[in-house]
């Protein structure tokens, strides 16, 4: 990998840290979430950095694509378990990184999402296999007497790719795919009380560029671009779009565009159970030993 790009990845996986030292320090019950998240993307955007994709606020049965509309009242409740997914990209270059925050620190949701990503974590060396990575997971989560959420996987990062393949199942698998020295790699257990899966639900607040598409509406042709060219293609939230944009106009625009494929949507995703998810989230770069971007490399100094 060029210095140059290592240096990016490494920035943008600082500003996830950031993000998630200050959420950490201020979190408490009564919280409004939708403060919570333009907290962080506002952080992002003061450090130089741009979000990778909103701030996904997923609480307990809620397990991912739920960022908060611009008028969410849902505040933080006593036990919740809120899984906070930060993205930040410097130039396209992505850190993504989640965290459980509750106000019960001995959660044990929470603590088996953070050992099972550390076990994934341990087993990184160029030459690794999905399949070694997903082992380690997914036996710390068994032995904890817990199971993953097995429709959930980690992934590969590049260039304005923020899903790119292989994924990294957290399920014990078979794939002989390596990863090789420079290779940039998500792994994000999702830990739930028994083995599970999640579905679709509502609503709609995450969307993505596809392709470009005809459409009548002048401002559809509008928020097409900005999906294009300002978002990189890389998924946004309706609420930004509310900054420019009257309510009316956005609900036709991102209906036209849906219809037309040119944008692609993130519906919610809960556990099928309804049971409560506990998530951890890091990116690494390959390398040995491999190098964690989205934490502090050292002890913070004090001032
Ligand atoms: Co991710």
């Amino acid at each position: 990998m060029e210095k140059e790009v290592l240096e990016k990845y490494k920035k943008a996986g600082r500003m996830c840290a950031e993000a998630r030292r200050d959420t950490e320090k201020s979190f408490k019950a009564g919280m409004r979430i939708l403060d919570i998240a333009e907290r962080i993307e506002a952080k992002i955007m003061g450090m130089g950095g741009r979000p990778a994709f909103p701030v996904n606020i997923s609480i307990n049965d809620i397990t991912a694509h739920y960022t908060p509309s611009a008028n969410d009242q849902r505040v933080v409740e006593r036990g919740d378990l809120v899984k906070i997914d930060v993205g930040a990209h410097v130039d396209g270059y992505i850190g993504d990184m989640a965290f459980t925050c509750c106000t019960d620190p001995d959660n044990p949701l929470v603590r088996c999402a953070r050992k099972a990503l550390d076990a994934g974590i341990k087993v990184i060396e160029p030459g690794v296999t999905v399949a070694e990575i997903s082992h380690a997971i997914e036996e710390t989560v068994s032995k904890a007497g817990l199971g993953v959420i097995v429709n959930l996987t980690g992934h590969t990062l590049d260039k304005y790719v923020f899903h790119g393949s292989p994924s990294i199942p957290n399920t014990k698998n078979n794939s002989a795919h390596r990863f090789n020295e420079g290779d940039v790699i998500a792994l994000e257990p999702f830990v739930t009380e028994k083995k599970s899966f999640v579905k679709e639900s509502g609503p709609v607040e995450i969307f993505r560029y596809l392709q470009d598409r005809p459409v009548r509406l002048a401002e559809a042709r509008k928020i097409l671009a900005l999906a294009r060219d300002e978002y990189g293609k890389l998924p946004f939230a309706k609420r930004w779009l509310l900054k420019q944009f009257s309510p009316i106009k956005v609900a036709l625009a991102l209906r036209q565009l849906e219809a037309s494929y040119a944008l692609e949507r993130y519906p919610v995703l809960r556990e099928a159970g309804g049971r409560p998810v506990a998530q951890a989230e890091d990116t690494i770069i390959v390398s040995d030993p491999p190098v964690v971007t989205t934490r502090f490399a050292e002890p913070t100094k004090k001032k």
